[in-house]
């Protein structure tokens, strides 16, 4: 009878800290505390996400946005983004609001968590202090993006391909995918992927790096659709109105809905309005099948355009005898024999 008179949101607090102060001692960690959890445990139940602790600092990684290398109570790896870090208050939303439209495009991400960062871990470990022109600069308790790491072992990560081995990439259409939905969500940066190489020579991509969508870190930029192709233009090769079909196929199954209700579940720190209005434009922008064929169109013309200039300058040249970096010239040794796929290591990556 009592429960019917409370409201549902105190009886869901209420039963959740009953569950936290039960399974304490199953989640307490070395440095961990317990308000911490209590506070920011409800919103992630939201989000139908789990989250972990920051409990062991590994190294810091390159890049602007500062990111470290840490693992977790959950005992994998990730690749850590403060929520003050020095590239923008953006930063959070768009990694993880990238994320989920990405894997709801049909395109392999890593798998993404919030992690908390406690103030014990962040003075025990003042080596993940950020670098600012001032000084070094200390990143705040709470909850950060945590992209599962995708390395481990006997797993080869590749970042850079030289131009012979872009054959053995699977699935070489899912960047053409990728550009064109990083145009509609207004990317301002290259395209970034990560390759593993499967037990076959194959390579599988996963896209990461999601800080720079929405008109930025800060969300302020309106790029210009080339700003966000991936740098070695020869993965766009064998563009085609087929892949123009299998592109507009695949967006048309976008489950916006599912993809909202996802994104309302994020911290609210997290939801700055730039960056809620920027997913929104896309997402409408997605679902428009005209511009989208426009901006297909669009791409397809560059693209022709680069490879036209790339040929005549080419003719212009004395030929560079067994340049490794020519597509499509074969360089005996290099040949791999493609056996049946095994998909074990990026299984093991992605879970
Ligand atoms: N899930 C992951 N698994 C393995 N490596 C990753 C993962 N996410 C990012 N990296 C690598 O970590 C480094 C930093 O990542 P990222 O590019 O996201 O950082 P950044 O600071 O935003 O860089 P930028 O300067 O390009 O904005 C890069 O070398 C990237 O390839
Ligand atoms: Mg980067």
């Amino acid at each position: 009878m009592l429960f019917y008179e409370i409201p549902k949101s105190i009886f869901n607090d209420f039963l959740f800290i009953c569950l936290a102060w039960l399974l304490q001692p199953v989640v307490c960690v070395e440095d961990c505390a317990i308000f911490p959890f209590l506070i920011c445990g409800r919103a992630m139940l939201d989000t139908g996400k789990d989250f972990a602790f920051v409990t062991r600092y590994i190294r810091k990684l390159h890049g602007g946005s500062q990111a470290i290398l840490a693992q977790a109570n959950d005992g994998s790896f990730y690749v850590v983004k403060f929520f003050n870090n020095l590239q923008g208050k953006n930063l959070l939303f768009n990694e993880s609001v990238g994320n989920e439209l990405y894997r709801a495009c049909g395109l392999s991400v890593p798998s993404w968590k919030p992690l908390l960062i406690t103030d014990d871990f962040i003075e025990r470990n003042k080596d993940c202090w950020m670098q600012a022109r001032e000084g070094s600069l200390r990143p705040v308790s709470g909850l950060c993006f945590g992209s599962r790491f995708l390395g481990g072992t006997g797993i080869r990560l590749i970042e850079i391909l030289p131009g012979t081995s872009l054959r053995r990439i699977r699935s070489q259409q899912s960047f053409w995918r990728a550009w064109l939905i990083d145009i509609c969500a207004r990317h301002a940066d290259n395209r970034q992927a990560i390759f593993i190489e499967g037990c076959d020579g194959g390579l599988d991509a996963f896209f990461v790096d999601h800080g720079h969508l929405f008109g930025g870190p800060k969300g302020e930029l309106q790029p210009h659709f080339r700003a966000s192709r991936y740098l070695d233009q020869r993965i766009y090769h064998g563009v085609s109105s087929h892949l123009y079909r299998i592109c507009l196929k695949d967006l048309r199954n976008l489950n916006v809905d599912k993809l909202w209700a996802r994104i309302q579940g994020l911290p609210d720190d997290w939801k700055v309005k730039s960056g809620l209005d920027g997913f929104e434009q896309c997402l409408c922008r997605l679902s428009t099948s005209n511009l989208l064929e426009n901006i297909l169109d669009t791409m397809g013309d560059s693209l022709r355009r680069v490879q036209e200039s790339k040929n005549d300058e080419e003719r212009a040249l004395p030929k560079q005898p067994g340049s490794v970096l020519c597509p499509g010239i074969p360089v005996p040794g290099l040949e791999r024999d493609f056996a049946p796929k095994c998909h074990s290591c990026v299984a093991r990556a992605q879970a």
